[in-house]
C-alpha cells in the first residue's frame, strides 16, 4: 500500500465522530515531501465539524505549505470516501486540476482535482 493512504489509515484511529460515528483519515504530500495528516473533529452543534482533509491542509498551511503533490483519503469502512464539496474547494485553493486525490477501498481509486471539482471559483476569476 502507497506510504500516503497508510498515513491516513492512520490518521482514522485519531478521528473524533462520537455522532455519526464515521471515522474519517486524511494525508496531505507537501511538495517538499513533507506528510500531514487529519481526522474529521465533531461537535455537538453538528454543523461546525472539522473534516479530515481541512484539519490536514490547516495544519499544512500553518506551518508555512502552499504547494502540496497529492492527497489521500480514508474512513474506518474503506468505502471509497472522497473529499466532499466544500473539501474540494478548500483543496483548489492550494493545487492545480492535475492534483491527484487516492481514495482507499478494496481497489481504492485515483482521481484528479479537475475531475472532482470542474470549472470552480478560484483566484484567477478575483484577478483585476
Ligand atoms: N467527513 C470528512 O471528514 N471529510 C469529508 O470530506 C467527508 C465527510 C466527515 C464529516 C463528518 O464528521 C462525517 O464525515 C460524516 O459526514
Ligand atoms: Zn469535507
Amino acid at each position: 500500500m502507497d506510504e500516503l493512504m497508510a498515513a491516513a489509515r492512520e490518521a482514522v484511529e485519531a478521528s473524533y465522530a462520537p455522532y455519526s460515528q464515521y471515522y474519517v483519515g486524511a494525508a496531505i504530500e507537501t511538495a517538499d515531501g513533507t506528510v500531514y495528516t487529519g481526522c474529521n473533529i465533531e461537535n455537538a452543534n453538528y454543523s461546525n465539524s472539522l473534516h479530515a482533509e481541512e484539519v490536514a491542509i490547516g495544519t499544512a498551511v500553518r506551518d508555512g505549505h502552499r504547494e502540496f503533490e497529492r492527497l489521500a483519503v480514508s474512513s474506518d469502512s474503506r468505502d471509497g470516501v472522497t473529499p466532499c464539496g466544500m473539501c474540494r474547494q478548500t483543496l483548489a485553493e492550494f493545487c492545480e486540476d492535475s492534483f491527484p486525490i487516492y481514495t482507499d477501498g478494496q481497489e481504492g481509486a485515483e482521481y484528479t482535482l479537475g475531475e472532482l471539482l470542474p470549472t470552480t471559483i478560484s483566484q484567477s476569476h478575483l484577478d483585476r
